[in-house]
């Protein structure tokens, strides 16, 4: 299994989501590998945002070798799950999908608390570190669901 975080400069929203994601991969001892990418080619090859990184040191998890990277048409090749924060991100993955496979991998990260409501992680960029606080809580939250349910299916089919 392999899953791609998508936000749009892949320094704040996405890595954060994949620091966290695979800690729970680790701690359940899944075979998951899980990667974020971004379409804003300002901060190519940077680490994270430092806000980022504290609020993630903050509740344990480290993101400290993220290196930001653009999306790609590949990465519909790549992974198994795509998942976007906002409407943006949406259009912009999905503006570059070859076909209808590749459209199905691509949701967004809120749907896998309700399905099909397309609710929306705000960038929080431009905000303050109470914004990183909300936005790490709802990413724990989305990425607790995902390990426990890959966790599952693992159960269900050893
Ligand atoms: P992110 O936040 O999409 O959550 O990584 C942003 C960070 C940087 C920029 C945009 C969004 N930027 O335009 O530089």
């Amino acid at each position: 299994m392999k899953i791609l975080f998508v936000c749009l400069g892949n320094i704040c929203r996405s890595p954060l989501a994949a620091g966290i994601l695979r800690k729970k991969i680790d701690e359940r001892n899944l075979d998951v590998e899980v990667e974020s990418a971004g379409f804003e080619p300002h901060h190519i090859g940077q680490e994270a945002e430092q806000r980022t990184i504290d609020i993630a040191k903050a509740h344990g998890v480290d993101i400290i070798k993220h290196g930001m990277r653009m999306f790609s048409a590949e990465d519909f090749d790549t992974f198994d799950r795509i998942y976007v924060m906002d409407q943006k991100n949406y259009r912009d993955v999905t503006e570059m999908a070859r076909n209808e496979e590749d459209m199905k991998k691509v949701d967004f990260l809120l749907n896998v608390i309700e399905p099909g409501v397309n609710k929306i992680i705000a960038d929080p960029y431009y905000g303050t570190s109470a914004d990183f606080e909300k936005v790490f809580l709802k990413l724990d939250k989305a990425c607790e669901i995902i390990a426990n349910s890959i966790e599952q299916q693992k159960r269900a089919t050893t």
